[in-house]
């Protein structure tokens, strides 16, 4: 079975990873899909993104990079995808994320999400808690791969210089 892990991944995070392994564990092929959303600014362009996925992920077989416009469930079913993950790190995720699963439910009858609840040690992390503290020149190496920390102090140094 496929599954297709949709987000905007910048940057991906541990946490990210977490769910990427585990849905790895559960489904014959995760397609990670970075989503080229016209309406928001990201740090990292799309092409940083997904290399910085590729390396972080490039030690798991059934795991491909891929990037979509428009609707998930369109793309899903493109790619013969039967199921959306998305990873839980708490209540406060619960409310965006059921609607969204429903709003899904509603568009394509054949397609499930499925919720991963995001490791304990991740559950205060995101993408855009990492790119704060980065910001401001504080420790991200716990929350991010090695090439990913290195990408966001060069993209924050490239920001003081200019
Ligand atoms: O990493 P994010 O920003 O939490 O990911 C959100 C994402 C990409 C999963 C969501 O915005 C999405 O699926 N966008 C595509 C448009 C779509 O399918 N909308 C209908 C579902 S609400």
């Amino acid at each position: 079975m496929i599954a297709i892990y949709p987000g905007s991944f910048d940057p991906i995070t541990l946490g990210h990873l977490d769910i990427i392994k585990r849905g790895g564990n559960l489904f014959d092929r995760v397609i990670v899909a970075v989503l080229r959303n016209p309406n928001k600014n990201p740090l990292f362009t799309m092409e940083e993104r997904m290399l910085q996925i590729q390396e972080a992920t490039a030690h798991l077989d059934n795991v491909e990079v891929d990037t979509f416009t428009g609707l998930t469930v369109t793309y899903a079913h493109l790619k013969q995808a039967k199921v959306l993950i998305r990873g839980l790190r708490a209540v406060s995720d619960f409310e965006l994320e059921l609607q969204m699963a429903h709003t899904n439910k509603t568009l394509a009858n054949d397609i499930e999400t499925v919720f991963l609840s995001t490791s304990n040690e991740y559950s205060f992390l995101s993408s855009s808690v990492v790119r704060e503290i980065a910001r401001f020149g504080g420790a991200i190496d716990h929350l991010v791969t090695p090439e990913v920390a290195i990408a966001l102090r060069q993209k924050f140094q490239d920001f003081k210089a200019s």
